[in-house]
């Protein structure tokens, strides 16, 4: 039994904390010949999440949303605890936009303490730039969250935001490493109408920050005009670091990468697709963000 049947609108939405009913549940769905479409989050969720969601009812007849902080992927207990918790809000956003079926486990159902959750991934260097540099263990404990919850809900295809390239990059070899033949989608960042892509984490900015954040996807624009004007890689990240220096902002890095092996590119050469990412401190908020170059 789901613990909860929500109605809003014309619209029903099961809550489930238990995986056992859940599968239960899901089980009826694939007799009745109907795909599965997942979108995993960590809740305080945003118009970029309901994008997902809206985009993952288009393909399939069941969508499940699970909202988990999965505390594996936390290498920073205080970046845990701040991270901005919004259940009931994200519950109505989820049933308004229509999503059937919302999984909301506690710790102890995703990694019951007699069950062992696969965890032994080796990324080789794609976690060893960027995020992976700067947040260690991160990547290990996203690969182990999205693994446990793709068992759990065995779904067609995953749904996954371009915002966190990196993340999709190490979900996708995540899924070639385990045989899944579950089906990635990477769906394009959504941004506030001044560019700032969407994060949970912008409700932490005050007032000023949040105005100045734009300098983010300014300067990511600029770099894509660089490359268009073939500056190197070395020139563009050069600009780059400088542009986002300004009052109360602290740039942690700015790198041009091949999308496919995460790793800085030394030029901007044929056959290869080149993404800046970049993440920037806006006083304690860190913030990233992203941009394919050609
Ligand atoms: O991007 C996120 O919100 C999380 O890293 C994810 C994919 C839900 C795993 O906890």
């Amino acid at each position: 039994m789901p613990i909860g049947l929500l109605k809003l609108g014309f619209n029903f939405m099961f809550l489930f904390k238990k995986i056992a009913p859940l599968q239960y549940y899901l089980k009826a769905e694939r007799q009745r010949k109907n795909t599965i479409g997942f979108v995993p989050t960590m809740g305080a969720l945003h118009e970029g999440h309901l994008t997902l969601v809206r985009q993952a009812m288009q393909q399939h007849e069941c969508v499940v949303c699970s909202i988990f902080v999965n505390p594996t992927q936390f290498n920073d207990t205080t970046d845990l605890e701040k991270y901005p918790r919004t259940p009931l809000k994200d519950i109505e956003l989820l049933a308004k936009v229509g999503c059937q079926v919302l999984f909301m486990p506690d710790v102890s159902e995703v990694y019951p303490a007699d069950v062992k959750i696969k965890s032994d991934f080796s990324f080789g260097n794609l976690d060893k730039v960027m995020e992976g540099a700067f947040r260690p263990g991160h990547f290990k404990g996203v690969a182990q969250v999205v693994n446990r919850l793709l068992e759990i809900v065995q779904p067609e295809a995953l749904y996954m935001g371009q915002k966190d390239y990196q993340q999709v990059k190490i979900v996708e070899e995540m899924l070639t490493q385990t045989h899944s033949k579950v089906q990635l989608v990477m769906c394009s960042t959504l941004r506030e109408a001044d560019g700032l892509a969407l994060s949970s984490r912008n409700v932490r900015l005050n007032a000023e920050l949040r105005s100045n954040a734009k300098i983010i996807h300014q300067t990511l624009l600029q770099a894509k005009e660089m490359a268009v004007d073939h500056f190197s890689p070395k020139d563009i990240q050069a600009f780059a670091i400088k542009n986002l220096d300004i009052p109360g902002f602290r740039p942690e890095y700015f790198e041009i990468v091949d999308g496919q092996t995460l790793q800085p590119l030394e030029r901007l050469s044929n056959g290869k697709v080149p993404v800046a990412c970049t993440a920037v401190w806006a006083d304690d908020v860190r913030l990233i963000d992203n941009m394919i170059l050609i």
